[in-house]
């Protein structure tokens, strides 16, 4: 063993129980457990560098947009519990989830589906509760579905959350005219029957509607169609989605998933915005499967590190999926006027062990928030054209970023991650070059070590995220800044012993951000040197 190989670092985490402000910039911590974790280095140093003055596109902070589906304990029971419940709510909906998701800066969230958007007809989700029809979920479980959370629930969840809406239109099992009324109940501003009718289930103005997806999937469970036959329903639909000019929305056709690029190629070519209909951008799906194979997919815990490397790699395939999708609009687009969607994206494992195999409830670890984190890198990378994405889901429901348990609820890892990266939300890209880089290497599969993404925040000040995938061995990364002096460095790192730690509810705390040892981080000569401990998510803050 060389003197380098001597030299171990103790990366020492004062895991705090801070009160982290929403910009990662202070902390007052209330209480302290610690955690050490020594770990050799690799030999050199990643060098990453920043030109601070070639500037990137905006992160729209749509690009951390959540989805709510009527799934499983979605919607009914994570969110909404009504307003006669005895846990504790603002119209219905769970005051502690929606205090938890305004700390994370929910920008936009994307209703009511999912496949259930196909089977949806907005006219059940209006009126009195307690009259309103009950259908079945058959997507889901095949549970009934009270649609007791309807148009106007939606929109009050958004106003508590403060967030963008992003509402998906029926066009599976409805037709032109119902989603054209739907739009018209939404938008509304005369006199006409439908905006009257809104009016008096309580709702002066229109409601605002950021973006209008014309169907979901329609490759599968929207319809089973071709491109070309949904290319023709989208010009039909879209044709008759009318609103007062400041309150017509995005309307966003319904696209491919995984390596199939037509669906991108054929809308972008065929479907042109005409005087009397609008086209704004597509939708793509993808979803990171530990095996790869949908029928075995893996569990979200107690996994081996054959399916900790797997997982990630498959997450970072986003990258090339989205690389081809863009060729394709960049081709057929070239003004770029439509945007690239990611309106379904996370990881899908096996469900947990007794429970119903319809609501899709799984545990969410450490690795879950890497394959957030990682793909939040390659997400701001493409912020020309990616300008929304929705992971999937919001709630209970995949990769969710809260889980309930009766009155009880937690934060899981992916939700820690969402708030670190909070400072991303509508910052300035600032393109990076990483060399030196290695791979870290699980028998025939390898991926790149480190992964990184830095910006200008709305506030003026540097943010640089990265994420140590090795998960055996800390990684130190040196930065070159050029065209910037730094004084101040704080910093934040997710982290934990094992590859699968994960919140419970007995222990809801195991797994959360802590303050970034001032010894893992460090400015000499003008370059910042970091020690990035094993499968970790660091966010540094740079002024
Ligand atoms: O997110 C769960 C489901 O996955 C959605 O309803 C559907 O669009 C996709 O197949």
């Amino acid at each position: 063993m060389n003197s380098f190989h001597q030299k171990i670092i103790a990366a020492t985490i004062i895991s705090t129980l801070s009160t982290l402000s929403t910009l990662g910039g202070s902390f007052s911590a209330s209480a302290t457990t610690a955690t050490t974790a020594a770990q050799t280095p690799q030999k050199a140093a990643v060098q990453i560098t920043i030109d601070t003055k070639k500037t990137g596109p905006v992160i729209n902070k749509n690009i951390y947009g959540q989805f709510a589906e009527h799934l499983g304990t979605g919607v009914y029971e994570g969110m909404w519990v009504g307003p006669e419940s005895p846990i504790p709510n603002t119209r219905g909906w769970r005051n502690d989830v929606i205090g938890a998701l305004k700390k994370m800066h929910v920008p936009l969230v994307r209703w009511p589906g999912g496949c259930f958007a196909d089977e949806y007809h907005w006219r059940d989700g209006i009126g009195a509760r307690e009259q309103r029809p009950v259908k079945m979920n058959t997507n889901w479980g095949n549970v009934e579905e009270r649609n007791a959370v309807g148009t106007h629930e939606f929109f009050d969840l958004a106003d508590q959350l403060g967030a963008d809406t992003y509402v998906n239109g029926n066009l599976g099992s409805g037709t032109p005219q119902e989603m054209a009324e739907w739009m018209e109940y939404l938008t509304g501003d005369g006199k006409s029957s439908l905006a009257e009718l809104r009016r008096k289930h309580g709702r002066d103005k229109p409601f605002k509607v950021d973006f209008f997806g014309v169907g979901n999937e329609a490759w599968g469970c929207g319809g089973n169609m071709t491109v070309q036959h949904y290319t023709s329903l989208y010009n039909q639909y879209a044709s008759f989605l009318k609103a007062p000019k400041d309150y017509m929305p995005k309307i966003i056709a319904s696209g491919g998933h995984d390596d199939d690029t037509t669906w991108t190629d054929y809308l972008s070519k065929n479907i042109h915005e005409q005087w009397n209909m609008r086209f704004d951008g597509l939708s793509f799906h993808y979803y990171t499967v530990p095996t790869g194979v949908w029928e075995k997919k893996g569990a979200a815990t107690g996994f081996a590190e054959d399916q900790w490397i797997s997982t990630l790699k498959n997450t970072l395939r986003m990258d090339s999926l989205i690389k081809n999708n863009l060729a394709k609009l960049v081709k057929n687009d070239p003004q770029n006027k439509l945007s690239f969607n990611v309106d379904e994206w996370g990881t899908w494992y096996d469900v947990e062990p007794g429970t119903n195999a319809g609501f899709l409830y799984q545990q969410n670890s450490l690795r879950d928030a890497l394959v957030a984190a990682l793909n939040f890198n390659i997400f701001h990378s493409h912020a020309e054209r990616v300008k929304m994405t929705n992971i999937a889901q919001m709630v209970n429901v995949l990769q969710a970023m809260i889980l309930t348990e009766k009155d009880k609820m937690l934060l899981t890892p992916t939700y820690h991650v969402f708030e670190m990266y909070v400072p991303f939300q509508n910052a300035q890209f600032l393109p990076l070059t990483i060399k030196n880089n290695p791979d870290y290497r699980l028998g025939k599969t390898s991926i790149p070590t480190i992964s990184a993404s830095s910006a200008r925040a709305v506030d003026g000040k540097l943010v640089l995220s990265l994420v140590n995938t090795n998960p055996n061995q800390a990684a130190e990364v040196e930065v070159n800044l050029t065209g910037e002096k730094i004084s101040k460095l704080t910093g934040r790192v997710l982290t934990a012993t094992a590859m699968d730690a994960h919140n419970t509810f007995a222990n809801p705390a195991a797994v959360q951000p802590v303050v970034l040892n001032a010894n893992a981080m460090q400015l000499k000569e003008g370059k910042l040197q970091l020690s990035i401990p094993a499968k970790s998510v660091v966010v540094v803050r740079l002024e």
